[in-house]
């Protein structure tokens, strides 16, 4: 699968099969969590793999009851050790790289995931101490996190993708200045769009081709048709 595949495929998914997740394949989720870039390389993500059905039930009734925690096979809760990026960066590593380096990982984890045929949820509303509480953390971890993992239910057809098309939040140079690009809207996905130039510049290429060949295919027809006639008067003689 390629990575605009991966990326375009991905939704979250709340219905889960009640087929177990094989170890190597949550090893495999893991390490894609620990490949995200984090401020300075600090790497201050720290993941728990629940799969205790009474840690499980803790996890439910600290998440809004979300039935999707209950159902998923796995949860994994992924924490920021705040001591460790303070230490190094201060507050704007408590407040700011924290959230934003466990999200890379997070995002990472949920692409490895879709990639090896398994579906999550990002789980973000919940009750941070009742979390810590259910899994044990130590102060200096904050859960940041929670990713239910399991294999789709097939059957169940997830919802189609609501995207803001990017041109609407994207600018040229400053606040508000409208991109100058144009995009081609007709293609199903709008990961292999081309500037109108290039699309212009490919078309005229095809259509030469195409001329091209049509008079090649005319030349060998009349060289044939000849030889009939040929064929014809030589009977005829
Ligand atoms: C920070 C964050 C918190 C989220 N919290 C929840 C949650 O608690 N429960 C849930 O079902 N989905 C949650 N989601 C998933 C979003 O609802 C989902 O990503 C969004 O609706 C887009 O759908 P998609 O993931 O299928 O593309 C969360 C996503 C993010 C990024």
């Amino acid at each position: 699968m390629d990575v605009f595949d991966c990326i375009e495929s991905r939704r979250s998914v709340r219905s889960y099969d009640k087929k177990d997740v094989p170890k190597e394949l949550i090893a495999q989720i893991l390490v894609a969590g620990t490949y995200a870039p984090s401020a300075g390389n600090t790497q201050e993500w720290e993941f728990i793999v629940v799969k205790d059905r009474k840690i499980k039930e803790k996890l439910f009734e600290s998440a809004l009851r979300q039935e999707q925690i209950r159902e998923a096979p796995v949860i994994i809760v992924v924490g920021a050790n705040l001591k460790k990026i303070g230490l190094k960066y201060r507050e704007r590593g408590k407040n700011v790289y924290s959230l934003q380096d466990t999200a890379a990982c997070v995002q990472n984890m949920l692409l490895a995931a879709n990639a090896l045929g398994l579906g999550t949820c990002w789980i973000g509303a919940f009750d941070e101490n009742k979390v810590s509480s259910a899994v044990q953390l130590p102060d200096e971890i904050r859960p940041m996190a929670m990713i239910t993992v399991g294999f789709p239910l097939t059957y169940k057809k997830l919802p189609s993708p609501d995207r803001i098309p990017f041109e609407r939040v994207s600018w040229q140079e400053k606040y508000g200045k409208e991109l100058e690009w144009f995009m081609d809207y007709s293609k199903l996905t709008r990961f292999h769009w081309q500037p109108l130039d290039q699309q212009i510049e490919e078309l005229s290429r095809r259509l030469k081709e195409l001329k091209k060949e049509r008079e090649e295919l005319k030349e060998k027809e009349s060289g044939f048709g000849n030889k009939l006639k040929d064929i014809f008067k030589k009977n005829k003689e």
